[in-house]
């Protein structure tokens, strides 16, 4: 028996199978830049960036030096305790890099999840209203209220009930339901959707914030059109609804931008951010409006372990090397490669249905014959298999599991991207011969 099966063994012992695994049985002892390396010693080619979480690469030299450092001096005291200037720092170089308008103020927390709670506390503080407005295909973590305002139900099964007061509107998939309308057209009709749950669901004056991803991450990788966000802004606008961007997979670089919204020219009240932000430690933060985030009261927001003081020190380095590295630049110039290649197997592939995305963050959507009523998650569960028999790791994304979503870390060489590619081409093309034999 080898190290991975043992390791494999001693988990499902001890972690039960609801912890999920979406990357096959692979085990990880080390990693550095785009490589992971397993029990055995196999090296693979991380294109799931521990699901959006590396676009710095693994292990960069400056944010386990930033990491070592700060453990040396403090581990821990507690915002709530004794103000520390790592947490202090990063808060001002989130007011810096993502401005909501104004004044703009940051809070440290753990996770997305955690970054999700908070900012939905903060708003119905703010508006003094209770409810909320989320999408179908969304994702935004697994406490109650995340899980509340996820949609895909293979992820909530068994587990509610869930918070009251949300309600959910239909998140514009171009591909599912555009039918070759023109962008513009298309955002209308989905605007139009949600004019309609106003009439009909919840009152505007009800709602405290609609929440949204400006590209679905777990969802599909599916960038609202941008006309659409600039709507929802317009809406929010209109009715005193605060619009709450959650960034937590798209931020950071990923989309060719510092958070995926400046596509699009808005800028929301309230953001959620984490994964890539901490370049692999535990953080996460909701930054906001003054105004709004001043709103909450003393002792509602907030926790014992936000905004660790090792945490804010990796996400100071890590944000440090993207300035330096560019990688806002890179994660363009990654996207417009993938995209180019992507493009080509949607030529030689009847199974290739979609190829879209926004700078780095692009997914490929399988279906057979290229309908989207008909997904093809089988093969993309054979494609991923067959990518990690090469070495390669592709994650699922989407209601169907049927989306390749490409997450590879930022600092990935021309010459990876180029292996990782050829792993995910030959694995499509080999399924699209024997499905159409
Ligand atoms: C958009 C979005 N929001 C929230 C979350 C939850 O983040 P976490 O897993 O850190 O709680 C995720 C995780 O994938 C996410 O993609």
């Amino acid at each position: 028996m080898n190290a991975s099966t043992k390791l494999l063994e001693r988990r499902r012992s001890v972690v039960p199978p609801g912890v999920g695994q979406f990357a096959g049985e692979t085990t990880a002892v080390s990693g550095r830049g785009a490589h992971l390396i397993d029990a055995d010693g196999k090296e693979y080619l991380d294109l799931a960036g521990g699901i959006g979480v590396i676009n710095v690469g693994h292990c960069d030299e400056r944010v386990v030096a930033a990491i070592r450092e700060q453990a040396g001096k403090l581990l821990h005291t507690c915002i709530h305790v004794a103000t520390y200037e790592p947490y202090v720092a990063l808060c001002e170089k989130l007011v810096e890099l993502l401005p909501h308008g104004g004044t703009t103020k940051a809070m440290l927390v753990n996770s997305g999840a955690e970054a999700v709670e908070n900012a939905v506390k903060i708003a119905r503080q703010a508006t003094g209203r209770s409810a909320v407005l989320c999408f179908t295909e969304a994702f935004h973590g697994r406490t109650m209220m995340g899980m509340t305002l996820t949609s895909k139900t293979k992820y909530k099964v068994g587990c509610g009930p869930f918070a009251p007061e949300v309600y959910r509107v239909r998140y514009p998939r171009p591909f599912h339901e555009g039918a070759g309308l023109p962008e513009e057209e298309f955002a209308r009709r989905e605007l139009g959707l949600l004019e309609e749950t106003l009439a009909n669901r919840v009152a505007a004056e009800q709602l405290a914030a609609i929440i949204i991803e400006p590209v679905l991450g777990e969802g599909g990788f599916i960038p609202a059109p941008l006309a659409y966000l600039r709507g929802l802004r317009e809406l929010c606008d209109r009715h005193g609804i605060l619009l709450i961007c959650d960034e937590v997979q798209s931020g950071f670089c990923r989309t060719g931008r510092w958070a995926a919204y400046e596509h699009a020219d808005i800028v929301p009240d309230l953001s959620t951010w984490a994964k890539s932000m901490g370049g692999g430690m535990p953080i996460a933060a909701v930054v906001g409006r003054a105004a709004v985030m001043d709103a909450a009261r003393p002792g509602t927001i907030g926790g014992t372990y936000g905004g660790n003081p090792v945490a804010c020190a990796a996400a100071l380095a890590t944000i440090a090397v993207m300035e330096d590295l560019n990688l806002n630049e890179r994660a363009s110039r990654i996207g417009g490669i993938v995209r180019e290649r992507f493009d080509r197997l949607a030529a030689q592939s009847e199974l290739v249905g979609d190829v879209r995305g926004l700078g780095a963050m692009i997914g490929l959507e399988l279906c057979h014959g290229r309908d989207p009523r008909r997904p093809a998650g089988e093969a993309m569960a054979a494609v991923a298999a067959s990518c990690r028999e090469r070495g390669v790791l592709v994650l699922p994304a989407g209601r169907d599991g049927n989306v390749l979503r490409v997450l590879s870390p930022l600092v990935i060489t021309d010459e990876d991207l180029d292996r990782g590619l050829t792993a995910i081409e030959e694995s499509v093309l080999a399924l699209t011969e024997t499905t159409t034999a």
